[in-house]
């Protein structure tokens, strides 16, 4: 059985078919999704997704992206949604994303920083978004001290990976992987151990070659799983058993 870790299947583009797309998971061997939040609306329909299906669990967060919607207000919904949900698992996907023109640095950084002290004062882990950052992301992990964490769509060098692995991080890999030009990527990934790996789709965006560019989901994350097999010379049962073992134990979810 596989674990998808990261995937967002309250987006619009599953309106149409949700449910059907949903309940096609176990016999595409895919056992658990964790259905990530991306702010209060969304980390709302994360939370209801997990109490309709046994198996997806949630996480509740504001990205990075929608750093300028954070108040003390969501920030006080957030930790209700955590507090009064068992099936919330984790803060996130919390970070910092500097590649659109237009955002603040220093409104990432506070919503990333009162989102990593709700983690902290509820002992949950972190799911965290670096894009482009320059560093910023895991020098605030670092300061804050934080080690209980996944570095999801991890993208950066196999230094990078090596330096978030010695922090007690997680680092997460989706569809990139199978990229054509995934190099890097994929020499990251080969610079993580085993125990510290997990598999993700970031549905609907990121689908793996063969399905590049086509609305992405849980069914594809054995894509992920081939790759990261070839990578570490294991097989893919071993790689199946290994990511699902660690996404569990990350999470808190017992089998
Ligand atoms: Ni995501």
């Amino acid at each position: 059985m596989l674990f998808d870790s990261h995937a967002h299947f309250d987006d619009p583009q599953f309106d149409g078919d949700r449910d059907t797309v949903l309940k096609s998971l176990k016999n595409l061997g895919v056992g658990y999704v964790m259905n990530i939040g991306a702010d209060l609306e969304t980390s709302k329909a994360a939370v209801a997704l997990a109490n309709m299906y046994d198996f997806i669990y949630a996480t509740v967060g504001v990205h990075p992206g929608d750093a300028g919607s954070m108040t003390d207000e969501v920030l006080e919904q957030l930790r209700t949604l955590a507090l009064e949900n068992p099936r919330v698992r984790a803060i996130g996907e919390i970070g910092l994303d500097y590649h659109y023109e237009g955002y603040d640095e220093k409104v990432q950084e506070t919503c990333f920083r009162r989102q990593i002290a709700l983690a902290k004062e509820l002992d949950m882990p972190i799911v965290v978004h670096d894009r482009d950052s320059k560093g910023n992301a895991i020098s605030i992990l670092r300061e804050e001290g934080v080690k209980n964490g996944v570095m999801h769509c991890f993208s950066g060098s196999a230094e990078t990976a090596k330096e978030l692995v010695k922090m007690g991080f997680m680092v997460s890999f989706t569809g990139v992987l199978t990229f054509k030009n995934a190099r890097r990527a994929i020499e990251a990934c080969g610079a993580v151990p085993l125990d510290r790996l997990m598999i993700e789709t970031d549905c609907p965006y990121m689908a793996p070659e063969p399905h590049r560019g086509e609305r992405n989901f849980s069914g594809y994350v054995g894509y992920v799983a081939d790759k990261m097999a070839e990578i570490k010379g294991v097989s893919r049962e071993e790689i199946a058993q290994i990511t699902t073992e660690n996404a569990l134990r990350f999470y808190g979810i017992e089998k």
